[in-house]
């Protein structure tokens, strides 16, 4: 621990040259002003800083001085701890140029003077634990942690810790310290939200642990309402949150519940990391990691998922519904009090479309409440319904002939597939159809069967819609509608085809993720298309993508979950359970369109080598070797915020940067490895269409490997994708070797 001769030369340091950092205050220095200290790792800062004071009213004061802990190599001020977030040290703005003194008290104390009238204006009040023998021995020694404690150095060899701010939490939960209660003092060591971002005014939303039960909880700080738990701790992880690990490489996590303590721990292995897991203004708990790269913060999850979930977010007697813009509302009857409060929910909001309902408070409306609830939920059904297009008209089978004459004898060829060929035609009517003939084969006939089970029973605007069959003799047909702007790969990689712009290719996204989301959550069975790429998305007259070819497709009741099945697919799509042998869920086909994302992005198939990309990879600086593969390169320019450099260079540059970035985002989240990393489609539909954020990237793997290499964020998403490309090996790409 921190020897005497260290804090004296120190303190020598910090006589002789005022601006250089020092990690300690000893009795009789004096910090004021813009003095800092700072941690001997040069992470954490201690001082004075101003800001506003929040009333209830959401009103601001004049900027007051608060003493706080902040992350030193972060630009923006992010505090991890304040010591008197509630009550301001001192006026900022009437004593001007002047600031409160940090020093050690007569008695032993850390505490803030007023500089005038020297009178305390915070202490560490640990008086009665030390004595007035140890006046002379007392320092206060911010740590590489970021934990502020205050030290009887009598002993030198055994300094004896008086106090210390980590059991004194604010917001933020750093890696080392204990959250939870000390059963013999009683203290709770929880965290409380703050009330706005621009000041350290505590709000109302705690987080804590559980006394009860091994879990996490949010609260409103002042009631027993609890507005999501974590779900109890069963020795790896919590329940509701499986996606944090105890035990990862690099990260710990664990949940210690003995005869004095019990209380939860995270660690990280390498101290230059920066993370924090803190309760945002807006109820919500968050971990974060700091990126250099991008000089932004990487939120790795947040809970509860849904911000309705949040009690009383919008205030009294307001409803919290997805379905508004902004998400708060009043209720009919009510209107705006408080504008400054009200809108703070709404800049909260800002950018949010919401699905769901969320909460009302007010128990004297609970019945107009549910009203509102029912008429919203009524709502969102009628939207989701007019989007599904009702009406399964039944299919028609045509005769042998009709087709014939249809397509005029089958003389104009537009595709060919795996069991056949696509062949254009119009119906009397003069709709257009495409007919695609199937081989007599039993694959044929297997395709043939899969297909009507599948379409022929389900319609949605971004499927493909199938007319009619044939089965005359051994020839099978199916009819579908014509696509006049045929198949998304036509426009991805060919020259001679007119490209797509970024609206449009945005659009197709959002479509194809709406069809699959209807594939796997809104019908009867679950069916898993299997055989999602762009040659399976076809654009009609307005380029509205619909999904083609359902002859792969595999139905799982809703009663199962997962089914094994026989490889099926294309390569450069296929997810690694394929390969692996294991029974498959729908999240195969998320892993497909999370490739095909890739491939709308850049304009280029993931699966080709290319020399550019050879010459900017090689540069690693891991020393790692050219890895040719585009996932690979999008995973770490999404890292480093440079996503724009991964689109389609057709496009020069025009694309809105915020829906890049997203579809990037959902791109890494849809490829992962491990089947639960991925989202659903109902998520990814969420996402796209702004209802969730996708500030979450749940990158499980890749913060463990994160924290496995902190030190250079292109390995570690070289790492993420490691796994990724090693199960990709019918490519005969070998990529990286560890
Ligand atoms: C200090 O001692 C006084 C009186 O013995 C007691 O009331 C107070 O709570 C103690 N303070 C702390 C921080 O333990
Ligand atoms: C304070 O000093 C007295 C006399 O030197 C000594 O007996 C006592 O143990 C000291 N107290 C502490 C807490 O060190
Ligand atoms: C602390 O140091 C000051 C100045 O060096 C001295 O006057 C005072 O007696 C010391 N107090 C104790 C309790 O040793
Ligand atoms: C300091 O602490 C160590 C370890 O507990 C102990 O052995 C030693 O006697 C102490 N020294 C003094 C001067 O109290
Ligand atoms: C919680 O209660 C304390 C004391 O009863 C009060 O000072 C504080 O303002 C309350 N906080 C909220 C958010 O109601
Ligand atoms: C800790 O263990 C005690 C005794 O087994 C139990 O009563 C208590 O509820 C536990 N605390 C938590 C938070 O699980
Ligand atoms: C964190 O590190 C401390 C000190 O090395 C250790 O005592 C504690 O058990 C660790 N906690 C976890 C969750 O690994
Ligand atoms: C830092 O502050 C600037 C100016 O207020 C803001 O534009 C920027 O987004 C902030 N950066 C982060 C990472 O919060």
């Amino acid at each position: 621990m921190a020897p005497l001769r260290y804090t004296l030369l120190a303190l020598l340091v910090f006589l002789s040259d005022r601006s250089a950092a020092t990690d300690t205050v000893s009795p009789g220095d004096v910090l004021a002003g813009k003095d800092r200290l700072v941690s001997k790792n040069g992470k954490f800062a201690l001082g004075f800083f101003e800001g506003p004071v929040y009333t209830d009213n959401g009103e601001s004061s004049a900027p007051m001085w608060f003493l706080g802990i902040w992350f030193n190599t972060v630009p923006n001020l992010t505090t991890v701890w304040v010591a008197n977030g509630a009550e301001p040290i001192m006026d900022g703005a009437s004593a001007a140029g002047t600031s409160p003194e940090l020093t050690i008290s007569g008695d032993g104390d850390l505490v803030a003077l007023h500089p005038a009238a020297k009178s305390i204006t915070w202490s560490t009040q640990s008086a009665n634990v030390s004595t007035k023998n140890t006046t002379n021995n007392t320092a206060a020694v911010l740590l590489n942690s970021g934990n502020l404690v205050l030290l009887d150095t009598s002993n030198q060899s055994e300094p004896r810790t008086l106090w210390q701010s980590f059991d004194h939490p604010t917001d933020s939960l750093l890696p080392g310290a204990k959250f939870g209660r000390d059963k013999l003092t009683g203290l709770n060591r929880r965290l409380v939200s703050k009330k706005s971002m621009a000041g350290p005014s505590p709000g109302a939303y705690c987080f804590e642990v559980d006394p009860d039960t091994p879990q996490l909880i949010l609260k409103l700080c002042n009631s027993s309402i609890t507005y999501w738990s974590s779900g109890a701790w069963n020795g790896q992880y919590f329940s509701g949150i499986p996606e944090l690990i105890g035990n990862s490489p690099g990260f710990h996590l664990a949940f210690f519940n003995n005869s004095r303590e019990e209380y939860l721990q995270f660690n990280v292995s390498n101290e230059a990391f920066v993370t924090r897991n803190f309760i945002d203004v807006d109820g919500r708990d968050k971990q974060q990691v700091w990126l250099d790269a991008s000089q932004d913060w990487l939120t790795l999850y947040s809970n509860p998922k849904v911000q309705c979930e949040v009690y009383g977010i919008c205030g009294p007697y307001s409803v919290c519904s997805y379905s508004l813009l902004p998400l708060c509302s009043c209720m009919k009857g009510f209107s705006v009090r408080s504008v400054k409060d009200w809108e703070q929910a709404r800049d909260m909001q800002k950018d949010k479309r919401r699905v769901t309902i969320g909460v009302v408070v007010g128990a004297s409306v609970a019945a107009l409440a549910v009203l509102v609830f029912v008429v919203v939920l009524f709502i969102i059904r009628r939207n989701k319904n007019k989007n599904s297009s009702q009406n399964c008209g039944s299919l028609v089978a045509f005769r042998y002939k009709d087709l014939r004459s249809a397509t005029k004898n089958f003389s104009e060829k537009i595709g060919e597939g795996g069991f056949g060929s696509v062949f254009k035609g119009q119906l009397r009517d003069s709709t257009g159809i495409a007919v695609k003939s199937l081989d007599g084969s039993s694959q044929g006939d297997k395709q043939f069967r899969a297909e009507v089970r599948s379409i022929g029973t389900i319609q949605h605007i971004n499927l493909v819609n199938l007319i009619g069959f044939c089965s005359d003799g051994d020839s099978r047909f199916l009819v579908y509608e014509h696509m006049p702007n045929r198949s998304l790969d036509t426009h991805l990689f060919r020259s001679n085809v007119k490209f797509l712009d970024w609206s449009t290719r945005y659009q197709i996204a959002l479509g194809v993720a709406r069809g699959l989301c209807y594939l796997h959550e809104s019908c009867h069975d679950r069916i898993i298309h299997c055989d999602i790429k762009p040659q399976n998305i076809l654009l009609d007259a307005s380029f509205l993508p619909k999904i083609a070819d359902f002859g792969m497709a595999k139905f799982v009741g809703r009663d199962f979950s997962r089914v094994l099945t026989t490889m099926r697919g294309t390569m450069g799509y296929l997810a690694p359970e394929w390969i692996s042998g294991t029974p498959i869920t729908p999240k195969v086909d998320v892993y497909s369109y999370g490739m095909v994302l890739l491939e709308l992005v850049s304009g280029r198939r993931n699966s080709v080598r290319s020399e550019e990309y050879t010459t900017s990879t090689s540069t690693d600086t891991d020393g790692s070797h050219a890895a040719v593969y585009f996932p690979m390169q999008a995973s770490r320019k999404l890292l480093d915020g440079d996503v724009m450099s991964l689109l389609d260079q057709k496009l020069c540059g025009e694309a809105d940067f915020k829906e890049v970035e997203k579809v990037c985002k959902i791109a890494c989240w849809c490829i992962q490895e491990d089947e639960v990393d991925r989202p659903t489609m109902g998520q990814v539909v969420q996402i796209l269409e702004g209802v969730l954020d996708c500030d979450m990237p749940p990158l499980p793997r890749l913060l463990q490997r994160i924290f496995e290499r902190p030190s250079s964020v292109s390995s570690t998403s070289v790492l993420l994708f490691l796994s990724v490309s090693n199960s990709m090996l019918p490519f005969g790409q070998q990529l990286i070797k560890s």
